[in-house]
């Protein structure tokens, strides 16, 4: 069940939900990038944390992975229900903040366009949960923050118009910098062409070991 109070966000996301699928086709590249970048092997068992409509997570399926969605609103999850059919992923109304699922239950996670979407410190405790329930790597994408001042003035005139005001804090910190405020490290990051987006993947086999290295320089 969700933890606190997410009626404000799960009533914006059912709302959505009609709509989305608009979205979809200007991701198309993200994703596929998403799942090729995870390097999956056959048989890993992966989690899709705030899959929405399950655009990411039915290229996963592809990729003979154990699939696990989650989200919280009902809405989404119907239409991600309708579009894993016959895949056998599993579909779970659940909060990224506080995730059901014991530590090191999965392979990989993935998190698509839904750090933005949130106050920084649930978009912070996504990353946190993720880690704890993860044990090899993250994949995570969002909004690539513009290098120039008249591309994220543009971007805030744009995309902004529609956006909350969680999406102006991101600007500001950006996906690595949301990754490191989650105590985490970017090993790998790329910004797919015309998409504008940027993937940040994280290993986190390396976080024992970039903890000692941190420990051994003080
Ligand atoms: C913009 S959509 C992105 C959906 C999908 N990942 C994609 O790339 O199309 C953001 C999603 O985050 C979900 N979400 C927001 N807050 C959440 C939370 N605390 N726990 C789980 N899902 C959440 C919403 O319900 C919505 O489906």
């Amino acid at each position: 069940m969700p933890a606190g109070d997410k009626t404000e966000i799960i009533d914006r996301f059912d709302h959505l939900a009609k709509v989305y699928g608009l979205v979809t086709p200007f991701m198309w590249r993200t994703w596929n990038r998403m799942a090729t970048i995870a390097r999956l092997q056959p048989g890993d068992r992966v989690l899709d944390v705030a899959g929405g409509t399950g655009s990411l997570a039915v290229r996963l399926t592809r990729h003979d992975a154990a699939v696990t969605l989650v989200d919280l609103s009902p809405a989404m999850l119907e239409r991600a229900a309708r579009r894993l059919r016959g895949t056998g992923a599993d579909l779970r109304q659940a909060d990224a903040t506080d995730l059901p699922f014991p530590d090191n239950s999965f392979d990989v996670s993935f998190i698509s366009l839904a750090l933005h979407e949130v106050p920084l410190s649930d978009a912070e405790a996504f990353l946190k949960e993720m880690a704890r329930v993860t044990r090899r790597a993250i994949v995570a994408a969002d909004f690539a923050v513009p290098r120039t001042r008249i591309g994220t003035w543009a971007l805030k005139q744009t995309i902004g118009r529609v956006e909350e005001p969680s999406f102006f804090v991101f600007l500001e910190v950006g996906l690595d910098g949301l990754v490191r405020r989650a105590g985490l490290e970017t090993a790998e990051s790329m910004r797919p062409l015309f998409a504008g987006t940027e993937i940040a993947l994280v290993h986190l086999a390396e976080r024992g070991r970039t903890a000692a290295a941190a420990a051994a320089e003080q």
